[in-house]
Parts: C-alpha cells; sequence; structure tokens
C-alpha cells in the first residue's frame, strides 16, 4: 500500500495495538484488538500486535511505537492501569486518559457522579467486602430490598460484559447474588431494577452516533440475561426505533455521562428506557468493543463511518499526556 493510503493529510505511523491482557473481557479484546489491526494495515500504517502482559513495557521499548492503539476491555486495559504505564513510558495513546478511565470503570462512583450532575441513574446501595466483613452490613439488606423492591440487580462495581450481575427475584437470591458478585471484585452495588428497553449511544469525538437497541430473544428470561449476550440470544436495532424525543434526550445523556467523566475521542454509555419514557444511565465504557458484533462500530456504520474511517479517527485523535506531577 502507498505512504497515502493511511488518508489525506494522515501520514503512515508506527502502531502498537496493545490487546488480550489479564481481563475476563480477553477473548473480546483479542477480537476487537484483530480487527482494528487489519484497518490500520488497510490505512496504510505499520502495526506491532502486542498481547499485553509482563513484558508491555520492555515490548514498547523495543518496538518504540509513536502510538499505542488501546483495544482492551475491562481490568488493566479500560481502568486507567495501562494508560498509566503508556504516560510514564512516554508513548501517545488512543481513547481516554486515566481519570476517566477510573472514573467510568468504578461504577459506584460514577454513579455517584452522575447523582451528583443530575444525570438520571437507577437508585443504588454499594458495598465493599470489608462492610460485610467487619461491619455487618448484611444486617442493612432487610432495608435495602424495601427500598429498591423486587427484582433487585446486583453488580460487581468494576466489571463489564454482564460478568458477575444477577437478578435477585426476592430475599431469599440476594446472598447467593452478592457471592456471585463479590467473586469479581471487592465492591458491589444492588440496585434497582428498570424494566424497559436497553439501549446503548456511542460517543465519536464529542458527537452521539444513531442509538442502538439490543432486544434479548426468547422469552423475558429477565434473570438469566448472561444468556443473552450468547451468540443469537440478542439481536440489535440501530438506529433505534423511539419514541419522538427519546433518541435526542439519550444521546443528550450519554455526552453529557461522558464530559461528566472526563472521556476522551470515543466511549459508550448504556441506559434503560422505562416504559414510562424515562430515561436512566447505566454505566459508561471507555473502551467499548471494536468486533463485527460490537455496538459501537454498528453504531458508526448507521451514521456512515465505515470501520477504518472509524479507526482512523479514534488514531487521529490519540494524545501525548503529561504524566501527573
Ligand atoms: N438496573 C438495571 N435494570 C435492568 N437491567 C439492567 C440493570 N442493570 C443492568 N441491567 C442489564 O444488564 C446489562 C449490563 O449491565 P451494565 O450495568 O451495562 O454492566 P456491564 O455492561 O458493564 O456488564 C444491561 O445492558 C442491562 O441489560
Ligand atoms: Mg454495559
Amino acid at each position: 500500500m502507498g505512504p497515502d493510503a493511511a488518508g489525506p493529510g494522515a501520514r503512515t505511523q508506527r502502531v502498537a495495538v496493545l490487546k488480550g491482557g489479564r481481563s475476563l473481557e480477553r477473548q473480546v479484546s483479542l477480537r476487537s484488538g484483530a480487527r482494528v489491526e487489519d484497518a490500520l494495515t488497510r490505512l496504510g500504517h505499520y502495526v506491532v500486535p502486542i498481547d499485553v502482559g509482563l513484558d508491555l513495557i520492555r515490548q514498547l521499548r523495543e518496538v518504540r511505537p509513536d502510538v499505542a492503539f488501546i483495544a482492551m476491555h475491562g481490568r488493566d486495559g479500560e481502568d486507567g492501569t495501562v494508560q498509566e504505564l503508556l504516560e510514564i513510558a512516554d508513548v501517545p495513546y488512543t481513547g481516554s486518559g486515566v481519570l476517566a478511565c477510573v472514573r467510568s470503570m468504578d461504577k459506584v462512583l460514577a454513579k455517584h457522579l452522575m447523582l451528583e450532575a443530575g444525570i438520571p441513574t437507577p437508585e443504588f446501595f454499594a458495598f465493599n467486602e470489608t462492610a460485610f466483613r467487619e461491619l455487618g452490613a448484611a444486617d442493612a439488606l432487610g432495608a435495602i430490598e424495601q427500598r429498591l423492591d423486587f427484582p433487585i440487580v446486583v453488580k460487581p462495581s468494576s466489571q463489564g460484559s454482564a460478568l458477575g450481575i444477577k437478578f435477585a427475584r426476592s430475599a431469599a437470591d440476594v446472598p447467593a447474588a452478592l457471592v456471585a458478585a463479590f467473586s469479581y471484585d471487592s465492591k458491589v452495588l444492588l440496585e434497582r431494577y428498570v424494566d424497559g428497553r436497553d439501549l446503548a449511544v456511542s460517543i465519536l469525538d464529542g458527537e452521539p452516533l444513531p442509538v442502538v437497541e439490543a432486544v434479548p430473544q426468547g422469552g423475558d428470561e429477565f434473570y438469566d440475561f448472561q444468556a443473552r449476550y450468547e451468540i443469537g440470544r440478542t439481536s440489535f436495532v440501530c438506529p433505534a426505533e423511539l419514541p419522538d424525543g427519546v433518541t435526542e434526550r439519550a444521546q443528550e445523556l450519554a455526552l453529557q455521562t461522558y464530559r461528566l467523566l472526563g472521556c476522551d475521542a470515543f466511549a459508550r454509555v448504556d441506559l434503560m428506557l422505562d416504559p414510562s419514557g424515562e430515561l436512566a444511565v447505566l454505566e459508561a465504557n471507555p473502551i467499548p468493543g471494536l468486533t463485527e458484533t460490537s455496538l459501537l462500530p454498528q453504531a458508526a456504520e448507521a451514521a456512515g463511518i465505515s470501520f477504518d474511517q472509524l479507526v482512523g479517527r479514534i488514531l487521529a485523535l490519540a494524545k501525548a499526556r503529561v504524566p501527573a506531577t
């Protein structure tokens, strides 16, 4: 491919694609990474894939990339850890900076910030393990259950891909749901269940893309929704067919959340729409999936932005960050 393949005005860059890692979303990340590598190669860049592990810093020193494209999800890649290391190694990188990652990956922190900013998010109570082990938090469960009403959503504070999330239909389900959530994170939240439609709004360079709706297939097995994430159990509609004004409101809330958390270049915000037309923000993902079936690429496509163009724009927005002093 010629030197101009990276697009008008773009120069060929040496790009390290960071993928894999130790997160539970490793497999998704490997697929996101592979697809990004293909796109970058088509754009005329020189691509060096790095499966992130113990030798990350050594590899970066050897490869000496102009820029790192982070295609990692969940722990390490999306929580600010890898971003921090790239800053120390003086390598510019794609997407959000350390602080936005820290804020977004911690659902409890993000939800407190949303409450403070007046962004609607389902009511919740959060605990860490010590609250249960040393402060008798179990004795407060009855009051929480009364306040939130069943079903209650129990989730680990920092995870993705619906891992560790359970719907407790009665008080009897709560202890097992908590144990499951604590197996993923030392902080969990109990959240009010929103009986509604599952929406996602991706933001690219400060502009909201068309809304995607995830429609579960095969009955209302709401308690078994982890299955929805298995191939074929969910279909995606983009642009989502929504009542008047809801699309604009969802996009506005997503953008407010993106700005509130300090996200940069791109992110995806997950929301619920209840039957009365009220929207609530569940969470923000600073590095959403970039696979063939992922929502951000689908939303970009619906906006007339091809995957290669999407990757090119994310790369062009990569920044060198000055480490905190
Ligand atoms: N409070 C809630 N009410 C109804 N459904 C929920 C609620 N919280 C989560 N869900 C369902 O679980 C999915 C994943 O939850 P989310 O908070 O986005 O966590 P993550 O995507 O990081 O695993 C949502 O897309 C939605 O389908
Ligand atoms: Mg989500």
